[in-house]
C-alpha cells in the first residue's frame, strides 16, 4: 500500500486545481474595459448610480448585495462612488476567485441566489442589485423571495435585464446556457408576490441595440490584438452570441428592462 504514497501530492494538487475560467467571459473583459459583463458597462452602472444617489442615498450607508456579481468589477466601481458595504455573490467559484485576488474591501462568496437565506440573516440588506443575472436563472419567483428575504424593510432592489416577449426565440448565453430573459408582463405579479413593491418598470431595448452595436464594433477593432491572447474558436463564440443577441433586440424579439422596486 505504501508504494501508492509517493501519488498522494499529484492527488491533491488535482483536487485544489482553481476552477477554469470562461476564456469567453475573458474576451468580454477585455472589450468592456472592465470586468463587468453587462449591457452598457459603466454608463449602465452610472445610470442606476444616479438614479439611487437622488432617490434613495440613505441605502448607500447599509449593506448593499451585488447578486451574480460576476468578476466583480461592479461591486468595486460602486464602493469606489460611495457605497459603503459590499457584498457579491455568485454561483460560479471561479469567478468569485478572481474578484476575491481583484478587488479589496469587499465581501466575495461563492452561493446560489437560490439559496441566500443559507448565507445572510433576515433584514440584512439595504440595496439589492442584479445586473444581467436574472436572465440566467429560470426559477424567478425563487429568487425574488430570497431576496426579500434578506432584504429590511424598505429596502430598494434594482434589476436590469434582458427581457422577452410572446415572440421571443431560444437562445444560448456565452456558456452556451439557455437565457430565460424576465417575461415583462409576468415580473410586476412575480414581485408583488415576493413581497416588492414596484417603483419602476423602464424599456431599455433602444439603450441596448446601441450598447452590443458599441460592444461588436470594438470586437471588430480589437480582433488581431485578442487573437495575441485567446484562441480562435473562442472569440468566435462570443462574436457569434453577441451578433445573434443583437439581431434578436433589433427584431424586437429581445429587450432590454430596468426595474426598481422597494421591499414591503
Ligand atoms: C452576465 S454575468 C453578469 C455578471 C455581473 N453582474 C456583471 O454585470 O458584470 C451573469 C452572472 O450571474 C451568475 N449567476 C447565474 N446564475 C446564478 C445564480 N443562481 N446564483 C448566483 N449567481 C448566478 C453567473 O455565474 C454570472 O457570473
Amino acid at each position: 500500500m505504501y508504494k501508492f504514497l509517493y501519488l498522494i501530492p499529484f492527488l491533491l494538487i488535482g483536487v485544489w486545481l482553481p476552477p477554469e475560467i470562461n476564456q469567453a467571459r475573458l474576451i468580454l473583459s477585455e472589450l468592456r474595459g472592465g470586468d463587468f459583463a453587462h449591457a452598457g458597462d459603466k454608463e449602465a452602472i452610472d445610470m442606476v448610480l444616479a438614479k439611487i444617489k437622488c432617490g434613495f442615498p440613505e441605502v448607500l450607508e447599509g449593506n448593499c448585495l451585488d447578486v451574480g456579481c460576476g468578476f466583480g468589477g461592479t461591486a468595486d466601481y460602486l464602493k469606489k462612488c460611495g457605497f459603503k458595504n459590499i457584498w457579491g455573490v455568485d454561483i460560479d467559484k471561479s469567478v468569485i476567485d478572481y474578484a476575491k485576488s481583484k478587488y479589496k474591501g469587499i465581501e466575495f462568496l461563492t452561493s446560489d441566489a437560490a439559496s441566500l437565506n443559507l448565507r445572510f440573516n433576515r433584514d440584512f440588506f439595504s440595496f439589492v442589485y442584479l445586473f444581467n443575472v436574472l436572465y440566467a436563472i429560470e426559477d424567478k419567483s425563487l429568487v425574488l423571495w430570497q431576496l426579500a428575504n434578506v432584504s429590511q424593510s424598505g429596502a430598494i432592489l434594482m434589476i436590469f435585464d434582458f427581457s422577452s416577449t410572446e415572440s421571443s426565440e431560444p437562445i444560448l448565453d456565452l456558456a452556451g446556457k439557455p437565457m430565460c430573459p424576465i417575461y415583462t408582463k409576468n415580473i410586476k405579479q412575480q414581485l408583488h408576490e415576493a413581497g416588492w413593491e414596484v417603483l419602476e418598470v423602464r424599456d431599455l431595448s433602444g439603450n441596448f441595440i446601441v450598447w452590443y452595436e458599441q460592444l461588436l464594433k470594438k470586437l471588430d477593432e480589437k480582433k488581431q490584438e485578442l487573437k495575441g491572447h485567446f484562441l480562435e474558436k473562442d472569440i468566435a463564440k462570443f462574436s457569434a452570441t453577441y451578433v445573434h443577441i443583437l439581431h434578436q433586440l433589433r427584431r424586437k424579439t429581445l429587450g432590454g428592462i430596468l426595474i426598481y422596486a422597494k421591499r414591503i
